[in-house]
Parts: structure tokens; sequence; C-alpha cells
């Protein structure tokens, strides 16, 4: 088998194509969903996919650790490779934390924003809160600003590769 033909198996792909969709909606879209200053006021949407990351994230990573991904092409250096793995590891923490320190956030709503209590997920159930001991739910926002860095760095690494170096990277995770 050629390094072109190693890929990610199915479940890992459309669980990273799901996911990646969304958490770029959410990262680019999602503020929007709840400021009623820009005119628009959907915190259901945003709770509601929110609670799918988190959801599909935590199945996603289970099944990573069961599913160790194919060795990486052999033409990459150290520092791509250790650049590739923090990147990645740094979007796990940010697919598992961004949901939980938004339903920390969303603790102090009551002062900023009451309706934004009353958000169901799904119209199945009230966002669930999370006591916000420690203060995380003030990195959710800071978080949102690491996420867009990543996904900037993450695309422009895949097109690099695919473009440049040519060396099939994105076939790794492409469907087909
Ligand atoms: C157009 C958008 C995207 C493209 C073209 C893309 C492409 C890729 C490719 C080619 C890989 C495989 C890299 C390798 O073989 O090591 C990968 C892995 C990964 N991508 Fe993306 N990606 C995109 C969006 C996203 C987004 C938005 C996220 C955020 C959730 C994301 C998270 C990840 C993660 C965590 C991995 C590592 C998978 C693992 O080893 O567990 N990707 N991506």
């Amino acid at each position: 088998m050629t390094e072109q033909n190693i890929r990610y198996n199915t479940v890992a792909i459309w669980l990273h194509w799901i996911i990646g969709l969304l958490m770029i909606f959410m990262l680019f879209f999602g503020e929007g969903l709840i400021q009623r200053v820009q005119g628009t006021f959907y915190p259901s949407v945003h709770v509601s996919l929110g609670i799918t990351i988190l959801v599909l994230s935590v199945a996603r990573l289970a099944w990573r650790l069961m599913n160790p991904p194919p060795a990486l092409p052999t033409t990459m250096k150290p520092w791509e490779v250790t650049v590739s793995h923090i990147t990645h590891w740094a979007f796990y923490a940010l697919m598992i934390g961004m949901p939980l320190t938004g339903m920390m956030d969303i603790s102090h709503a009551a002062v900023r924003n009451a309706e934004l209590l009353q958000a169901s997920v799904f119209g199945l159930f009230n966002v669930p809160v999370l006591p916000d001991l420690l203060g995380l739910g003030q990195t959710h926002s800071l978080g949102a600003v690491a996420g867009k860095i990543l996904v900037i760095l993450h695309v422009g690494a895949a097109l690099k590769h695919q473009l440049w170096n040519k060396d099939g990277l994105l076939r790794r995770m492409s469907p087909h």
C-alpha cells in the first residue's frame, strides 16, 4: 500500500467532517446567534449545536483512542509532525471544552440575559447549566478566538499539503 492510499477509517472520517462543519459554523457564526444587538437571537440553535458537538466529540475522542490514526507521510519534517499533533489535540480540547465552558458561562446569564437560560436543546430539555466554580466560563469567548486561529492554521496546512507538497494528505481524510 502506498502512502497515498493510507486513510483514516470511515467512522473517523465522517465524524471529522460532521464535527468540522459544525465547529466552523459555530466559531464564525455562533456568536451572532446569541447577539440581540446584531438583530439575531437564536440561543436554542446555539446551545443545540453546541451539545451536538459535545456528544459527537466525546464519541470521537473515544473512537480515536481505540483507533490510532495511520502513520503520517515520511516526507513530513519533525516540526511539522509536532505542530500537527499540537493542533489536533488542541482541537479535541476545544471540541469538548467549548460546550462545557458555555454551560458554565450560561450560569452568569441571569444577569446578562435571562432568556439564554430558557434556551432548549432541540426543544427536548432546557440547556444544562454547570456551576462555574473556577471561573472557566469566561474562557468560552477566548476559546472561540483560539478556535478561529486553529481552523485557519489547519485548513491552510491541508491546502499546503494538497497544492504545494502534493503528498496526498487530504485523501487520508476524504470519504472516497
Ligand atoms: C475545510 C476544512 C478542513 C479540512 C480540509 C481538513 C482536513 C484534514 C485532514 C486532511 C486531516 C488529516 C491529517 C492527518 O492525516 O494527520 C485532518 C485531521 C483532523 N482535523 Fe481537519 N480539516 C478541516 C476542518 C477541520 C475542523 C473545523 C476541525 C475542528 C474540529 C478539524 C479537526 C481535525 C482533527 C482533530 C484532526 C485529527 C484527527 C485525528 O487524528 O484524530 N478539521 N483534517
